[in-house]
């Protein structure tokens, strides 16, 4: 891929690009939809990703070619005098990139050439979005030497998305990308962003990616719904209880919290989050403790609590879960904001053939077609490939 994307760069740019990146797509263990509640996540970076080669140009303006969007050519932003107007397009985020660098008072000075191309399946619930964006703020940051931190890049990158594209997400996808370390998942508090890094050790056990091939965008998926609901139920609680976030509820203290709301909607989405909070601390201690079977059961549960409760999930991603626990799966649930996207299975190695095996039939059976799915391993956040 390296020599590929420096390929692409010499045809579409007529002339050697200067360095290379790589910026990963993250896969969400357990703590689904707990990031903007105030909770914990468990999410690792994959070997799936955005490549990009860049270079500098005299026209004091960003060129940006996407392979995987060949049709729009290369898209060209004039720096001086910017027009900030989204135009619905990837390079959307390269506008909402240099807006936040404009804020800070960071200018580019001079222009570059951006080369990329993907394997991330655009829709896979792999976060594409906040790949390609941690991505162009690494780039920037390390040409013009801006002097930003990883965490400070997943709070831009953050800020891109709620305030420039409009999908009011939460910070785990951009933390992790940006602070991804091979062979670890992060133990994320999205309160205060500490964080620890805990070891992966995979060698019995598999973890395997499924794609519902159903796509979904967040910006028109019921995500920023459920962000309403929730800011809904803690101004509810607020009334009661000195409260910041849901996620600070403890699994004993629900019942009290609970019979404060009314609305019973809300009350399952507050139930899932209290509940799955609860989930993520004890799925750290089941990856530090290499207790895999404990680690499998909370993923299903996860996976239940965001169909029943959070209403997260779709047909396709239930039946996904339930042919993977009938061929042997040790847990299985949906990945990212849901609504589509993939699932995530924990398999013994010893196992595999025949997980993929009885999985494919059943899916054949159901869908007509071959199911997708891609062994993953925890990789390195974005950084310099070249
Ligand atoms: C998307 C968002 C994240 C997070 C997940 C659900 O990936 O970008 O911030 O809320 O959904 O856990």
């Amino acid at each position: 891929m390296v020599n590929h994307i420096k390929k692409l760069y010499t045809e579409m740019f007529d002339t050697e690009n200067d360095k290379a990146y790589f910026s990963p797509g993250r896969v969400n263990i357990i703590g689904g939809h707990t990031d903007y509640n105030g909770g914990f996540v468990l999410p690792f970076c994959i070997d799936t990703g955005i490549y990009a080669a860049i270079g500098k140009n005299e026209e004091n303006q960003i060129n940006i070619y996407s392979e995987n969007f060949a049709s729009q050519g290369i898209i060209s932003i004039v720096l001086k005098n910017i027009n900030y107007d989204k135009k619905d397009l990837y390079s959307d985020y390269v506008l909402g990139v240099i807006k936040e660098l404009k804020n800070l008072e960071l200018t580019m000075e001079y222009g570059l050439n951006i080369c990329l191309s993907s394997n991330l399946p655009v829709g896979g619930g792999l976060s594409s979005s906040a790949a390609l964006c941690v991505l162009l703020f690494k780039v920037f940051n390390d040409e013009f030497s801006f002097g930003l931190d990883r965490t400070t890049i997943a709070k831009l990158s953050k800020k891109v998305e709620n305030e420039f594209i409009g999908v009011n997400c939460g910070i785990m996808d951009q933390f992790v990308v940006a602070n991804g370390v091979v062979n670890h998942a992060i133990f994320l508090n999205t309160q205060d962003l500490s964080y620890e890094q805990v070891p992966i050790y995979l060698e019995d056990y598999a973890l395997i990616l499924v794609n519902s091939n159903t796509t979904r965008r967040l910006t028109e998926s019921k995500y920023n719904t459920r962000q309403m609901e929730t800011k809904t139920t803690l101004k509810e609680l607020q009334a009661h209880f000195d409260l910041n976030y849901l996620c600070d509820v403890s699994l004993e203290d629900y019942p009290k919290y609970a019979e404060k709301i009314m609305d019973p909607t809300l009350r399952k989405r507050f139930l899932h989050l209290v509940t799955e909070n609860d989930r993520v601390k004890k799925a750290k201690v089941a990856l530090v403790k290499n207790d895999y079977l404990a680690l499998g059961k909370l993923l299903t549960e996860a996976h239940a609590s965001a169909r029943d409760h959070y209403e997260v999930s779709s047909e396709v991603l239930d039946d996904l879960v339930e042919m993977a626990l009938n061929s042997g799966s040790l847990g299985s649930k949906m990945i990212g904001g849901g609504f589509g996207g993939s699932t995530l299975n924990l398999v013994k190695t010893k196992d595999l053939n025949g997980f993929i095996n009885r999985f494919s039939e059943a899916y054949q059976k159901k869908y007509f077609k071959q199911f997708i799915y891609h062994q993953i391993y925890a990789k390195d956040g974005v950084k310099r490939i070249d």
